[in-house]
């Protein structure tokens, strides 16, 4: 039996959490050696731990996604450990709870969140591709691929500064694609809708109900089925899809 990313190797960020472990987890099972990456390095440790347990390839590279010379070193530890970066998943992201801006519209975020919520879902994302691109042009190709969100897609009220983020994860993923292709390297999104994760707890905790009513499943998602559709976008059997924004959304954004 083979995997769907036997051989390769694969760095996620964000791996301590809800997506990026099961990401990392899934990368791990269909054959990649996994580097995982986030600021909380006990979680990224746990992640390791249990892809090592499971008879996987992995390890912990953190970095925070906001500090350039974090990012550059993180991408010099993957290569000079497994030799090339084949898969980028560039999940590490925050919600508005974690910059006290709950429940709060435009006007009313401090001017701190709104920098902070763009340093980490934006800026972060574009500093990791900075990063990625170079080694992957050098080496003939790669994959990367990018959290946005339905946030990306459409607007959330009380979620400006993570809408106006994810939107710009969306457009910085197209115009990868666009001037990376003859590069041979594949630039995608995932758009998660609602998924049981640390960072849906607190908006779950307040409106669950009002929020599920919206998904035409009328549940959350798990990181499981965020991490399905990543991993088929990081291989090979995703040769022809770049540029390209994909729902994983219970139906959300059908409706
Ligand atoms: N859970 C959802 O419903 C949902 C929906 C759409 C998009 N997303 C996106 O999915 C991604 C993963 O979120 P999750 O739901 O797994 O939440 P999570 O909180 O479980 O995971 C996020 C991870 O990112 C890490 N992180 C935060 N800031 C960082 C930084 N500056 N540098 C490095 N690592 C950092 C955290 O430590 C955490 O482990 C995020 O980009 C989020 O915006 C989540």
């Amino acid at each position: 039996m083979t995997g769907l990313l036997d051989g390769k190797s694969a760095l996620i960020t964000g791996g301590g959490g809800g997506i990026g472990r099961a990401t990392a987890l899934s990368f791990a099972r269909e054959g990649a050696h996994v580097a995982v990456s986030d600021f909380d390095t006990e979680t990224a440790a746990e992640t390791v731990a249990l892809i090592n347990a499971a008879g996987g390839q992995a390890m912990s590279v953190n970095a925070d996604v906001t500090d350039a010379a974090q990012v550059e070193a993180m991408i010099k530890t993957v290569v000079a450990t497994y030799g090339r970066l084949d898969c980028a998943f560039n999940n590490a992201g925050i919600a508005g709870f974690q910059v006290d801006a709950s429940g709060k519209k435009t006007h009313e975020w401090s001017e701190a969140a709104f920098d902070r919520m763009i340093a980490v879902n934006l800026k972060g994302v574009w500093l990791c591709m900075a990063a990625e691109l170079p080694q992957m042009m050098a080496q003939g190709g790669g994959a990367i691929v990018n959290t946005g969100s339905i946030a990306g897609l459409v607007g959330l009220r009380t979620s400006s500064a993570y809408v106006a983020a994810k939107h710009g994860v969306v457009g910085l993923t197209k115009t990868a694609a666009l001037e990376y292709a003859d590069a041979h390297i594949r630039v995608n999104a995932v758009c998660p809708g609602y998924i049981r994760t640390r960072m849906t707890e607190e908006s779950m905790r307040r409106r669950g109900e009002e929020l599920m009513a919206l998904v035409p499943f009328h549940r959350m998602g798990t990181p499981e089925e965020i991490a399905e559709m990543v991993t088929w976008l990081c291989s090979d059997r995703a040769s022809y899809v770049t540029g390209a924004a994909y729902n994983v959304d219970g139906g959300y954004m059908a409706t």
